[in-house]
């Protein structure tokens, strides 16, 4: 299974110059797991060739209304009727105006007013100049299409082809394909607040050492990804690791277990979810020395002292708000061997309602795992899947629970 695996997507591009973006778009679309289908206004031609397209999408390119390779010569009607989604990439200013007034006089903007509003999704990645973008015209125009139903993507930012800086640049293609997969997701955590910790801790002996583990992050960072797709808002307390930042996921970088524990006590007030991934170190340094600890050459080896830190997920278990029932709370539990007991053992330790299992050597810094879900009544297995694959899943028992 890919992300898009039977996904039907019509790829439209308007005139722009982030019409060569569009190219690795659909590739990336394609890679993906889609069956893409390119239709192009003739002003986006003049920025890529349709024969570029064709050969990254392996079908003929559609461009003009009056195509007659189509035996009822209605490709606007054909086209739009095949696909799970038309997305637009790159929509100029221009073109979200003629969409706003239902006008048709090219196949593009033909296809997409006679597109099936209730079967067939459209989604607008924008492009154009900053001026273009903040202008009210423009601003306008996308309130009014979202209140239409379209699905307006939002823009980057930074430097723009005309030489300005500012808002209106199209989001990468990697960017666009994570919404687009994201928008079929099942909205299960609509309106939802979900807080993740992730990622290993670490925990300075002096400034040049520290202790820390081999917890890579990629579980908590796929659950974080997975309850945005499924519509959450979500803050992402992550350990030091270099994982890209999931897309509409708001980021809270820490190193030690007791930076970790602050910022995620910070969050706990607006939370109705915590997910509690990260592989907090137990103990830390007493002290940190201020400078490194020099080999003096006596063949002495320092002394280490250790404190315990502090329990994040007991201590938010035992909160107000979980006891109360207004925050959620789901432990991890990375073990090697006899999962089920010490997942039982830990869940009740901890006071977490939903604890979860995994065999910690053989997930560590993979992309895929197993998962054992205990609960009060039992136990339920997710078996081996990529970590995104189980996180949907997670999520999707998650806002079970919620729900009853
Ligand atoms: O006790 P143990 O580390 O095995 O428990 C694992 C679970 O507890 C995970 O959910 C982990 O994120 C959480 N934990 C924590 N703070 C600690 C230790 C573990 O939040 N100091």
């Amino acid at each position: 299974m890919t992300n898009l695996s039977e996904k039907h997507i019509v790829l439209g591009l308007s005139g722009g110059i982030a019409c060569y973006k569009a190219a690795e778009l659909c590739r990336a679309l394609v890679k993906a797991g889609a069956t893409v289908q390119v239709v192009m206004t003739e002003a986006a031609a003049q920025f890529m060739t349709p024969v570029t397209m064709q050969a990254l999408s392996n079908r003929p390119v559609y461009v003009s209304q009056w195509d007659a390779r189509e035996p009822n010569n209605m490709a606007h009607i054909n086209l739009g009727r095949e696909a799970d989604a038309i997305l637009v990439a790159p929509a100029s200013a221009d073109f979200m105006a003629k969409l706003l007034h239902g006008r048709a006089d090219d196949l593009l903007s033909l296809m997409c007013l006679a597109r099936p509003l209730d079967k067939v999704p459209l989604l607008l990645a924008p492009a154009m100049n900053r001026e273009m973008w903040a202008h009210p015209a423009t601003q306008r125009n996308v309130a009014q299409l979202r209140a239409d139903g379209t699905h307006v993507l939002e823009v980057g930012q930074g430097d723009q082809a005309c030489g300005e800086v500012g808002d209106g640049r199209m989001l990468e293609p990697e960017e666009i394909l994570e919404d687009l997969i994201a928008f079929f997701q099942p909205k299960v955590l609509q309106g939802r607040s979900v807080l993740v910790s992730a990622g290993p801790t670490y925990e300075p002996i002096d400034p040049v050492r520290g202790i820390t583990n081999l917890s890579s992050g990629k579980m908590g960072f796929a659950i974080a990804r997975a309850a945005r797709e499924a519509g959450a808002q979500v803050t992402l307390v992550a350990g030091p690791v270099s994982l890209a930042t999931p897309r509409g996921v708001q980021r809270v970088n820490v190193r030690s277990a007791r930076e970790m524990q602050e910022a995620v006590m910070a969050a706990v007030p607006s939370a109705q979810v915590f997910v509690a991934t990260a592989a907090v170190a137990d103990w830390r340094p007493d002290q940190a020395a201020d400078q490194k600890i020099k080999k003096d050459g006596s063949g002495q080896t320092p002394t280490l002292r250790f404190t315990e830190n502090p329990d994040i997920l007991a201590g938010v278990a035992q909160s107000e708000r979980a006891q109360s029932g207004a925050l959620f709370c789901v432990g991890f539990a990375a073990e090697s061997h006899d999962l089920l007991n010490h997942a039982k053992a830990k869940r009740e330790r901890k006071g977490v309602p939903l604890l979860v299992g995994n065999i910690g050597p053989a997930t560590f810094g993979q992309d895929d795992n197993a998962l054992l879900l205990v609960d009060a009544q039992g136990a339920k297995e997710l078996p081996h899947a990529s970590k995104l694959e189980l996180a949907r899943l997670l999520v999707q028992d998650i806002a079970r629970r919620l729900a009853v």
